[in-house]
């Protein structure tokens, strides 16, 4: 059995980005492996957060992770300030990072792009994140692939510190997959789909209602040539709106390019707001049944002392290699 570790950040609506890049693989991926699943909201923290509205949040996501399938018999799902050891090993790995690297990083590009002096935690998060993983023993790591160079410096911390301390930890690869792991903005296809755009007709959450999808949908940039067919240079509007519809209804891409022959974006438009409306429906429908129930803190509770036995061993370990403590 491998050992899969994911999570995502508490910073807003989970949109269809997020679940299909990677929610939908937590589900896959449970049947067959050793999954823990996290809520990173550590991470959530390296932007201003309102505190009652990040506890909501924090329920939200758990609720979601449910709600999609994650199952908490078969996956562990936890908050990830509930286990000191993220933290914890998060500044042992810092020690032996290096801030050219971390200056590399596009997302820290991205997000801290004209501030005069970005706060510290948006620039050491991919080592908080590459400190998940890597806490867990973790083989797989399902997700979109924007986190890709995160990975990439995750596996180059694990191996530079086994080569000095000898081995430590596990070298994990990435998950990614063909069709939905990078979701575009509806307003801007050159751009992800993200939570914290500022227009929220770029997106699509799990839990919008209907009028808003629909409302998004039919507002989602496309071009002058009236044609329905994938062409991800010349057509990355239409192409998105192709590929959300795709993974939403199984249907492969050339065959909904064949069912949209001749027809114009109107239409196939207000088909694709009935594709992720009635995909969207029964998530939203036990989204609300577990957010109100009891059980939702009971697996949290749960999955923080399953993950928390398992955060020990490494940091025992780790602690061990580096000589720290007794
Ligand atoms: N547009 C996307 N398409 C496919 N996958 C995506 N992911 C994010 N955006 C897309 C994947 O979702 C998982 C959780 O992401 P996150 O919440 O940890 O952070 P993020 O990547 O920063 O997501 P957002 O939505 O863009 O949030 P904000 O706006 O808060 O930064 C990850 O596996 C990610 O790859």
């Amino acid at each position: 059995m491998k050992r899969v570790f994911s999570g995502v950040q508490p910073t807003g609506n989970i949109h269809i980005g997020n679940y299909l890049g990677a929610l939908k693989q937590f589900v896959e991926l449970q049947e067959d492996n050793d999954c823990l699943y996290c809520i990173v909201d550590l991470h959530s923290i390296t932007v201003p957060q309102d505190p009652k509205a990040l506890r909501k949040s924090i329920l939200d996501v758990a609720a979601l992770y449910l709600a999609v399938g994650v199952d908490p018999k078969k996956s562990t799902v936890f908050v990830q300030s509930d286990v000191s050891g993220h933290a914890e090993l998060s500044w042992v790995l810092t020690c032996n990072a290096y801030t050219g690297e971390l200056s590399r990083m596009t997302q820290f590009k991205q997000k801290s792009r004209g501030q005069e002096s970005a706060p510290a935690g948006l620039f050491t998060y991919p080592i908080l994140m590459a400190a998940d993983i890597l806490l867990y023993d973790t083989d797989i790591v399902p997700v979109g692939n924007d986190q890709k160079q995160h990975i990439e410096l995750t596996r180059d911390l694990a191996m530079r510190i086994n080569n000095k301390y000898g081995k430590t930890f596990v070298v994990p690869d990435g998950r990614f997959l063909k069709a939905g792991a990078r979701i575009m903005s509806l307003d801007d296809p050159g751009s992800k789909m993200s939570k914290s755009a500022e227009n929220i007709h770029s997106r699509i959450s799990l839990l919008d209602e209907p009028g808003k999808i629909k409302k998004s949908i039919m507002k989602a940039t496309t071009d002058s040539e009236g044609t329905i067919r994938f062409d991800i240079e010349e057509k990355p509007g239409v192409s998105n709106l192709l590929t959300i519809y795709s993974v939403f209804s199984g249907i492969e891409i050339k065959d909904i390019e064949k069912k949209y022959e001749g027809c114009g974006y109107g239409d196939f438009k207000k088909d694709l707001v009935d594709v992720v409306t009635e995909s969207l429906a029964p998530i939203q429908k036990c989204f609300r049944e577990i957010r109100e129930s009891r059980e939702l803190l009971d697996t949290l509770r749960e999955g923080a002392e399953k993950a928390g036995a398992i955060a020990e061993k490494t940091m025992r370990r780790v602690k061990d290699k580096f000589g720290l403590g007794f």
